[in-house]
């Protein structure tokens, strides 16, 4: 059975269902909850066709689609490289003037309309990676920054977070793979917790490279469908790694998976997502 984040007691969700203005665009988001930035890896990568890289895939309008119904009052993408030799990884969206075409502005163009098809705000993550660029996409990168940032788990530590102030909205990274539609359950369902995850380095003290690995998985899980045929569900076909037998399962074929990849990334740059199929969440 699927398990949330323990909290010690139920805490009134209805402050994070506010409306927030941003002033520049003069545009309300519909609640405070953000997607945040989350590297997708399931654009099309092809190492000797830099001409197709970067374009989205179906897979990756796919998840976009889960998120666009999830309940957002913005959804941030993940990186999106501005330079096609400084990707984040390979597989990232890529806007590059070189690379202008019909093929990729149609893709980005079903990108955007999956994000607000029910009216979340949405925002590109521009990015150029400096030297957190692989080593085998670009043996010199340049420039760099390397921030690493917490998230919060239950709705006691969001509410607080935005009356003392710390914040004016929330991001989400890890529980929205495994919850594209967190928010709505929030908002609408009274749940006060995420998922809870093994990986999450902030409660059991494990690697958040793993928890950065099976996000991936369950990004790309998410992607097999969109949220169209998920009859209203957009977490059908995540794994839910609340649940123990999930993550014995998961475990060691992503060990293996790892050991694979890094003989891989030797000979060049490869995709680091771990394509790992479940029949449902469960
Ligand atoms: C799989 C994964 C991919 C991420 N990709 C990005 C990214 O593209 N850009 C970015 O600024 N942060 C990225 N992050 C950081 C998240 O946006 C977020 O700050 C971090 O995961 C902490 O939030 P959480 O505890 O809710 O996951 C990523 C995190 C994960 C787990």
């Amino acid at each position: 059975m699927a398990k949330r984040v323990p909290v010690e007691r139920n805490v009134e969700s209805y402050i994070l269902g506010e409306k927030l203005f941003f002033p520049t665009a003069k545009r309300y988001a519909s609640n405070r909850f953000l997607k945040a930035a989350l590297t997708e890896k399931l654009c099309i990568y092809d190492k000797t066709n830099l001409q197709i890289s970067g374009i989205p895939s179906e897979r990756y309008i796919n998840l976009y689609s889960k998120w666009g119904h999830g309940g957002f009052g913005v959804v941030l993408t993940g990186n999106i490289a501005v330079d096609q030799y400084h990707p984040e990884a390979p597989g990232n969206a890529i806007i590059e003037k070189s690379l202008d075409s019909k093929a990729r502005r149609k893709a980005l163009k079903k990108t955007a309309l999956a994000i607000k098809s029910e009216g979340s705000l949405a925002v590109v993550q521009l990015t150029h990676s400096g030297r957190q660029c692989y080593i085998s996409v670009n043996e010199h990168p340049y420039s760099a920054s390397d921030v690493q940032l917490q998230g919060v788990k239950f709705i006691g530590g969001m509410v607080n977070a935005i009356k003392e102030e710390v914040t004016d909205g929330i991001g989400l990274g890890r529980p929205i793979t495994a919850e594209p539609d967190l928010p709505k359950k929030i908002l609408l369902n009274g749940i006060q917790s995420a998922l809870a995850s093994p990986f999450e380095d902030d409660l059991v003290g494990t690697d958040f490279g793993f928890g950065l690995l099976a996000a991936n998985s369950q990004m790309w899980q998410a992607g097999e469908l969109p949220y169209e045929e998920t009859n209203g569900d957009p977490c059908y076909g995540i794994m839910d790694i609340s649940i123990p037998k999930v993550v014995d399962a998961y475990t060691p074929a992503a060990k293996e998976f790892l050991q694979v990849l890094t003989d891989a990334a030797e000979k060049g740059p490869v995709i680091s997502v771990f394509e790992y199929n479940v029949e449902s969440g469960a």
